[in-house]
């Protein structure tokens, strides 16, 4: 099924010497069950383009439709609306509300929806175990390690189960061995729960735990393959 469809997105930025493009007519689709990996050096419109996606900037040009629905057409209600229901994100920096316990934090979405916390509280749970970090539920952010933070983050962008799920660098704050758990919770999202993964990095080995790659490149889309093996994965013929 397919749940994203980017085309020939453009974006220009005015620059005191004239405006200059940053993405110069991007397009792909993703299905439902992919993981995809976006690459490309610094400054190559990687978190432009997925915030893009992501309805919290607009392209000069072109278009995203996520499931069907061209989101520039939509009334900022309604957009805002999908951003909430259809759209998960992870940030690099966590992006947590300080003032809110790991549980509220999880249960965010749904808040935001106009639910009660108490009806929140045990998908918040449930999620916060998924994600192996419940014991930390009544703990606040500053309380919490780097990779607490992340993991209640993406339990926040699980919540409301939503199809497309947008990551900027989840791992560029995180140390290795703490980046590789969250990889690998990532990966189980989309396998297990249906999740389909964007994930912009410009490190190489956590782009191979995705299941595409897409590697921009002076404002374009410079190629774009499947990653045979994805890391954790044990190759086809043991598994
Ligand atoms: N709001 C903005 N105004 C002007 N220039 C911007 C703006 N946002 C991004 N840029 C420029 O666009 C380019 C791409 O930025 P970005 O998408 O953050 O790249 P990446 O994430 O690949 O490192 C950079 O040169 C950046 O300075
Ligand atoms: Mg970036």
């Amino acid at each position: 099924m397919n749940i994203l469809k980017v085309q020939d997105i453009r974006r220009s930025f005015p620059q005191p010497s004239g405006a200059v493009e940053i993405l110069k007519g991007i397009s792909f689709e993703a299905s439902k069950g992919e993981f995809i990996s976006m690459m490309g050096p610094s400054g190559s419109g990687k978190s432009t383009l997925l915030q893009i996606i992501g309805g919290l900037d607009q392209a000069t040009k072109g278009s995203v439709q996520v499931e069907g629905q061209a989101i520039q057409s939509l009334s900022d209600q309604a957009l805002s609306l999908l951003r909430r229901r259809r759209l998960g994100y992870i940030f690099q920096f966590f992006n947590l509300v300080p003032t809110l316990s790991a549980l509220e934090n999880a249960a965010l979405p749904a808040l935001l929806d106009g639910k009660s916390l108490a009806s929140a509280k045990p998908r918040a749970m449930e999620l916060l175990q998924w994600l192996g970090v419940d014991h930390r539920a009544h703990n606040r952010p500053a309380q919490l390690s780097g990779g607490e933070m992340q993991r209640v983050a993406i339990a926040r962008a699980l919540f409301l189960d939503p199809p497309l799920i947008l990551a900027d660098e989840p791992t560029g704050n995180l140390d290795s061995k703490t980046g590789e758990t969250v990889l690998m919770l990532l990966q189980k999202a989309v396998r297990e729960r249906g999740h389909t993964l964007l994930m912009v990095t410009h490190d190489a080995k956590a782009a191979s735990y995705g299941t595409r790659m897409i590697r921009l490149e002076d404002g374009l889309l410079h190629s774009d393959f499947p990653i045979s093996t994805p890391h954790g994965t044990l190759p086809g013929n043991l598994q």
